[in-house]
């Protein structure tokens, strides 16, 4: 399984969704709101205009007896005080109706209880606060009507509670919906990284497993397509790498048999003998090369797998250090280990006995003599830490990154042998490891270290 990052992208694109629709809906909500709040304002302003100028009316055409009357009946209906309405005589002083303005006054008015009106009779329940009114002046006398305008604020509250309720179940439905679809969309990609990692970790016959018939469908369609003619070219250069290796390796071996008896023999004039010996040096050096270029290429392949095996590295480097030793001393050096107790660590034992030699051989071959060559392990909490350091020239840190690259030699000129490809397998078996081979100044000389788990 992949590790889990912090949110993927589907998942924080469908919360991006879900958080654009709730933006959405907030906004369309407030325009309902603001809409509708307006057009029921409108309404109650146009209805108390209305009721003024019906009793405007009523007075005109039957007199201030029909007038009272119609007035009465307006208290009469609206007990709860949503509706209200009142006659003053020109002076301002009521003549009948249930509430009296604080004075009279001609057109539209917000007036509060209290404050610029009185309501002459308690209405039932909660009492109104605040009015739209209107008047109007007529030669007998005011005519005022007014009404409740907490009627506008109770109905758009009403709206925007069942708004809000819709909006919410709407909201988390689509958080639902969009957060399955992430979690699909995760699960697919993970499909995907998991084969791609297994095809990088050499399992090449790997494939993605998607029969969706969307694009990332296609598209699992299409890598695994892409995988299958890899695993191809894979599969060929196996074949190829197996024919050179077998094609050449036979006649330098012939040919080595054919010059040896003239080297081993006295029949040979001494000087000759000499010639032959260095030819069948070179020849071996040639051999040993090939075969490094091989194991290269299958390594990097990636049609080794490496044998991960338990073992105890302290044991293994002690055999080396044994072997390498007398190496190194001969070669002028001084050798050294530093070694705890045990440290048991996972991975193929001959591939970082290996690594361990290249690095090794480096410092013997690389170094002036004498250099102290000192090779050392040691144990951490989760991991292991294999370290050569030498005392030589070192590598400058312009180079560090290019010298696991095949063929580089620093300083060719300075005649030492090889073909540079020693810190390149290094590099392949480490990585192999899921490892990696770190170089750094050991001032002087160079410190080339890795960890193993
Ligand atoms: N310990 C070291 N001190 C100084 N230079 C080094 C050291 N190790 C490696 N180098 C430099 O890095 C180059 C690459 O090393 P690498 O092991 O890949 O190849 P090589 O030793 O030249 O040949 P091969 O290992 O294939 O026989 C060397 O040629 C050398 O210039
Ligand atoms: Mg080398």
């Amino acid at each position: 399984m992949s590790e889990r990052r912090r949110l993927s992208w589907s998942m924080r694109f469908a919360l991006m969704i879900s958080g654009a629709f709730a933006g959405a809906a907030v906004l369309a909500g407030a325009i309902a709101y603001m809409l509708l709040s307006g057009e029921l304002t409108d309404r109650l302003r146009q209805d108390v205009e209305n009721m003024a100028g019906n009793l405007a009316y009523t007075l005109q055409n039957g007199g201030p007896q029909d007038l009272l009357e119609q007035i009465d009946a307006i208290s009469a209906n609206a007990r709860d005080g949503s509706a209200v309405a009142t006659f003053l005589d020109p002076q301002g002083q009521r003549i009948a109706g249930n509430f009296s303005p604080d004075h009279p006054f001609a057109g539209h008015r917000a007036l509060r209880v209290g404050r610029d009106m009185t309501l002459v009779e308690v209405p039932n329940g909660v009492a109104p606060t605040d009015y739209f009114a209107y008047g109007l002046q007529t030669p007998r006398g005011w005519i005022i009507t007014g009404r409740d305008a907490d009627w506008v604020a109770e109905n758009t509250e009403i709206l925007s509670q069942g708004t809000a309720w819709g909006l919410g179940v709407a909201l988390i439905l689509s958080i639902m919906l969009a957060v399955f679809i992430a979690r699909r969309n995760e699960t697919r990609i993970e499909r995907f990284e998991d084969a791609l990692r297994a095809v990088g970790a050499g399992a090449h016959g790997m494939r993605i497993a998607d029969d969706g018939h969307d694009d990332i469908g296609r598209l699992a369609g299409q890598v695994n397509r892409t995988l299958a003619q890899l695993e191809a070219g894979i599969d060929a250069i196996r074949q190829v790498s197996t024919d050179v290796a077998h094609d050449l390796r036979a006649p330098l071996a012939r040919l080595r048999m054919r010059l040896e008896p003239h080297v081993l023999t006295d029949r040979t004039p001494p000087a000759l003998r000499g010639d032959l010996g260095r030819a069948l040096a070179d020849l071996d050096g040639i051999s040993a090369t090939f075969d490094a270029i091989l194991r290269l290429s299958r390594m990097q392949a990636g049609l080794v797998s490496p044998r991960v095996e338990a073992f105890d590295l302290v044991a293994l480097v002690r055999d080396l250090a044994e072997m390498l030793a007398p190496t190194a001393e001969d070669a002028g050096h001084r050798f050294t280990v530093d070694l705890p107790p045990a440290a048991v660590v996972h991975g193929d034992r001959d591939l970082i006995a290996q690594a361990i030699l290249n690095l090794a051989d480096n410092a013997i071959g690389h170094c002036p003599a004498p250099s102290d060559i000192r090779l050392t392990v040691t144990a951490g909490v989760d991991r292991t830490r294999i370290t050569l350091a030498d005392t030589g020239p070192g590598i400058p840190e312009a180079d560090r990154a290019r010298v696991t690259d095949r063929f580089v030699r620093l300083n060719p000129s300075r005649g030492a042998q090889g073909a540079g490809l020693g810190l390149s397998l290094v590099a392949a078996i480490l990585s192999l490891h899921d490892t990696a081979l770190r170089l750094s100044d050991n001032s002087p000389g160079l410190r080339a270290e890795f960890d193993l788990k």
